[in-house]
């Protein structure tokens, strides 16, 4: 077999078969296909697509090209939460100890973020105290023991993903139905739970921009998940503005904090309840999806999720006392407020510009290897439908340098749409595909 071949074969429209896609897996991630080989390869795959067939193949490859994490030490059916990743998303933080509240294990492996604010481990890092790095037997010993662990991912977890997509990054190829969906799952796959929760955003601030792109990416994941024999379903759900008000690492603890009182805001509110409803179905904790979301709500109204995660806080070294002191956060040593220059109703708020201006601020990293700063971000005062005032207070921009909270702030700004007519509602959870 040779890479040539295979190129060839994908250029002029041809099915790759499972050697073939197995041979440019191993050989790109062991160094013995060069790059401008695989880019040709990826190039063509993005313009002549891949069949179904093909995207679980080349998933199955990823999946197999590093360590596969066993979690049979653990009791009970694990289920694994995805978001394909949207401005201001904290509901990890919310649906995981409502989840595990109610019974289902978590053992959850998530990064750090690249881009608009830092990943769920720079957030939980905004925590005094709050560590990531553990060994594998004290992980599930954990998640036996309380019911929920997270873990930074390993390097070691789809390596071969890890290249491909720096590779994509750089030649334009990021964005097609396979290589995105065989990206997840490959590593939603080696990282062991037996069932999987996708939170697949669409609108102006993710990926799929329209309802049917993410849709018909939810159905390949399902898909794929079911044809490895894992139970997944894929939530369609709008990123036509950031989700809840904070936006940056500490601000959205905080605010899943608040959410977890009962004090969130509506839309963090109803989509982590809805996650953590169907996350108690599928771990065989409910006997259908709407006693699932009653668990859910229970957890919520009576505490019990807000004590769970409180008791992991402490169990990963960080300080509980943040729960009700939160000036224990580290705090940002400057707060700029935009303010509104017409009246009226807010239109829109580009999701995509909210998250460049929290990355501008110091919440988010440019390069992999930039540190973040844990207090800034950006906090939203008005939301779509609401109404304005010219004076008003739109949002406040938070950071530690002038200039970047400026910067922050001009494109915060820039964000906010005000018109005078009011603005039509978005349905935030569009459909639930794989149940
Ligand atoms: N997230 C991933 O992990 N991979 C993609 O290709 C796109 C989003």
């Amino acid at each position: 077999m040779n890479i040539v071949d295979i190129i060839t074969k994908k250029r002029d429209g041809g099915k790759l078969s499972a050697d073939e896609i197995e041979f440019f897996v191993k050989g790109y991630t062991e160094g013995t296909i060069p790059d401008y080989q695989a880019s040709a390869l990826l190039m063509a795959i993005y313009f002549q697509k891949m069949d179904k067939e093909e995207t679980f193949r080349l998933t199955e490859a990823m999946r197999h090209s590093g360590d596969i994490i066993d979690l049979s030490g653990i009791e009970g059916i694990k289920v694994d939460k995805h978001s394909t990743g949207g401005v201001g998303d904290k509901t990890t933080l919310i649906v995981a100890p409502l989840a595990a509240a109610c019974g289902v294990p978590i053992a959850k492996m998530s990064g750090r973020g690249l881009g608009f604010t830092g990943g769920t481990v720079d957030k939980m890092e905004s925590i005094p105290g709050f560590r990531t790095a553990m060994e594998p037997e004290e992980f599930m010993k954990q998640v036996n023991e309380i019911g929920m662990a997270v873990i930074g991912q390993t390097a070691h977890v789809a390596p071969a993903d890890k290249k491909i997509y720096a590779l994509r990054d750089v030649t334009a190829t990021v964005n097609n139905l396979s290589l995105i969906s065989s990206s997840i799952m490959s590593k939603k796959l080696a990282a062991g739970s037996d069932a999987i929760v996708l939170d697949v955003k669409c609108g102006d601030g993710a990926f799929m921009k329209t309802q049917a792109d993410a849709s018909a990416l939810g159905r390949t994941m399902c898909e794929i998940g079911q044809a490895a024999g894992k139970k997944t379903v894929a939530v369609i759900t709008d990123m036509n503005q950031p989700l809840g008000r904070a936006v940056g690492n500490s601000l959205e603890v905080i605010e899943a904090i608040e959410t977890l009182k009962g004090n969130g805001p509506d839309d963090i509110t109803e989509l982590s309840l809805k996650l953590a409803g169907i996350m108690i179905y599928v771990g065989g904790r409910a006997s259908s999806i709407e006693e699932g979301d009653r668990m859910a709500k229970e957890a919520l109204e009576s505490g019990r999720g807000l004590a769970k995660l409180k008791e992991f806080i402490r169990a990963q070294g960080g300080d509980p006392q943040v729960v009700e002191d939160y000036s224990r956060f580290e705090t940002a040593s400057i707060a700029a407020d935009i303010v509104s220059d017409f009246s009226g109703y807010v239109q829109s708020i580009k999701a995509e510009s909210i998250g460049l201006a929290s990355q501008h601020t110091g919440a988010g990293r440019l390069c992999k290897e930039d540190p973040v700063d844990l207090s800034a971000g950006i906090c939203l005062h008005k939301k779509v439908g609401d109404t304005v005032k010219a004076g008003d207070v739109l949002a406040t921009v938070y950071g530690n340098d002038r200039e970047k909270v400026e910067t922050g702030a001009a494109e915060a700004k820039r964000a906010f749409v005000i018109s005078d007519e009011p603005a039509c509602e978005e349905v935030l959870i569009k459909e639930i595909l794989g149940l």
